[in-house]
């Protein structure tokens, strides 16, 4: 029996896939529990069954290359074949949770409010800042108690539009930051504590603990909503907070061309990696309004309510270009605030209104049950 190959055991394996890391979700494939099936033949080939977020996953490639590599390397195996199937959504839900837990918030940190909607697009420029304050201030006209996150560390812009550039926010008895307010809402970015010429180099922990702390060390009280604004692009920030705060939502922000709406889709593929769901799409910059109420399509039509139909999402609104929201913008008073007849202002209140009405029903404490609360005998 001197030519006896030992077969490798199935621990040795999983052992060995722990060394395949999913680039976006930047754990092991065995740590995010999607290692399906290892199977060990007599002749040391060993078929393994990743289990993937969607079937039509991008990563293939590279999770087949780095399964074989990892998998070849274990003494006695003598072939590996990879196939792949995806997550029921109760083992996308366990993802997702398990992605909130390690180094996620603790639950009840942010247990006092109703819905976190994050405002990203993938895309620089399309508006996501404007919106976020401008949707800000009519949820607060809406009687909605509201604050905004600054989640752009790199390119903060919130402090500038609410009109509050280099103030700082105060730290009360409890050791916790207060937010700043402005028209009604609270506000919190990096940009309170930071020199506004100096590059802020923020990557990988260093960033997520910037953002568990506005999160968690930031006395937001009781909200209704908290807006986050997301810098452009799909990467950390969107990872990061997926992970602090699996509870939120995403609201896309395009403009109405092929090429944003593209760039729109891939926010949402990634939104849907990480298990967060669209709440909506908005569409900005559709078309100008002149100030004598004359309407030009600057920028094409349509590409809101594509991307909302291809996502199967409400269009939340299509906020057309006008002068004074960016004159406003640029002068700390958001639109809605001092002009809610404008055109764009009337679109964005509409789309408040809008997730006003989507928003989950918030969670009273159970009231104490009136003529109810009688002893059980026995
Ligand atoms: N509907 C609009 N009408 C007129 N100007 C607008 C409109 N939406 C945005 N702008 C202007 O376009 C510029 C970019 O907007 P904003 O900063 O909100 O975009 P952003 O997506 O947050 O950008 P970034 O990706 O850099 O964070 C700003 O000057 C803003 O005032
Ligand atoms: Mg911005």
């Amino acid at each position: 029996m001197a030519d006896t190959v030992t077969l490798p055991a199935e621990d040795q394996i999983r052992e060995a896939l722990k060394g395949v890391i999913d680039p976006e979700l930047k754990r092991s494939v065995v740590e995010l529990g999607m290692v399906r099936s290892v199977v060990i033949a007599e002749n040391g080939h060993v078929a393994v069954k990743i289990s993937l977020t969607t079937g039509g996953c991008p990563l293939k490639g590279t999770f087949t290359t780095d399964t074989n590599e990892r998998v070849m390397a274990v003494e006695g195996v003598a072939s590996v074949d990879v196939t792949f199937d995806v997550l029921s959504p109760e083992e996308k839900d366990a993802l997702k949770k398990k992605l909130g837990m390690p180094g996620g918030l603790p639950t009840g940190a942010l247990a006092k409010i109703g819905s976190i909607l994050c405002i990203g697009s993938g895309k620089g420029g399309v508006g996501k800042s404007s919106l976020t304050s401008n949707l800000a201030v009519a949820l607060a006209q809406e009687g909605k108690s509201v604050g905004v996150l600054d989640a752009d560390v790199w390119g903060y812009s919130i402090p500038r539009m609410f009109g509050l550039g280099g103030q700082k926010p105060p730290v009360n008895a409890e050791r916790k930051i207060v937010p700043l307010e402005a028209h009604g809402v609270k506000v919190m970015s990096i940009g309170f504590f930071v020199d506004e010429d100096s590059a802020v180099v923020w990557r990988g922990p260093m960033l997520h603990k910037a953002l568990a702390q506005f999160l968690q060390d930031v006395d937001w009280g009781d909200l209704d909503f908290l807006l986050i604004d997301l810098p452009p692009g799909t990467g950390d920030v969107s990872m990061t907070l997926a992970q602090l705060v699996p509870q939120s939502e995403f609201v896309l922000v395009t403009t109405p061309q092929d090429t944003a709406q593209k760039v729109a889709r891939r926010a949402a593929e990634m939104a849907d990696k990480v298990s967060i769901p669209v709440a909506g799409v908005i569409e900005n910059m559709a078309g100008f309004v002149t100030p004598g109420g004359e309407r030009f399509e600057i920028f094409g039509k349509g590409g809101g309510q594509a991307l909302a139909d291809e996502i199967d999402v409400p269009l939340l609104g299509s906020v057309p270009i006008t002068m004074p929201l960016r004159e406003q913008a640029d002068a700390g008073e958001p639109i809605v605030s001092v002009n809610p007849d404008d055109p764009a202002s009337q679109a964005i209140r509409s789309a408040a209104r809008g997730l006003v009405a989507m928003a989950p029903v918030r969670v009273q404490p159970a009231p104490e049950p009136i003529g109810l609360s009688l002893p059980m005998a026995g």
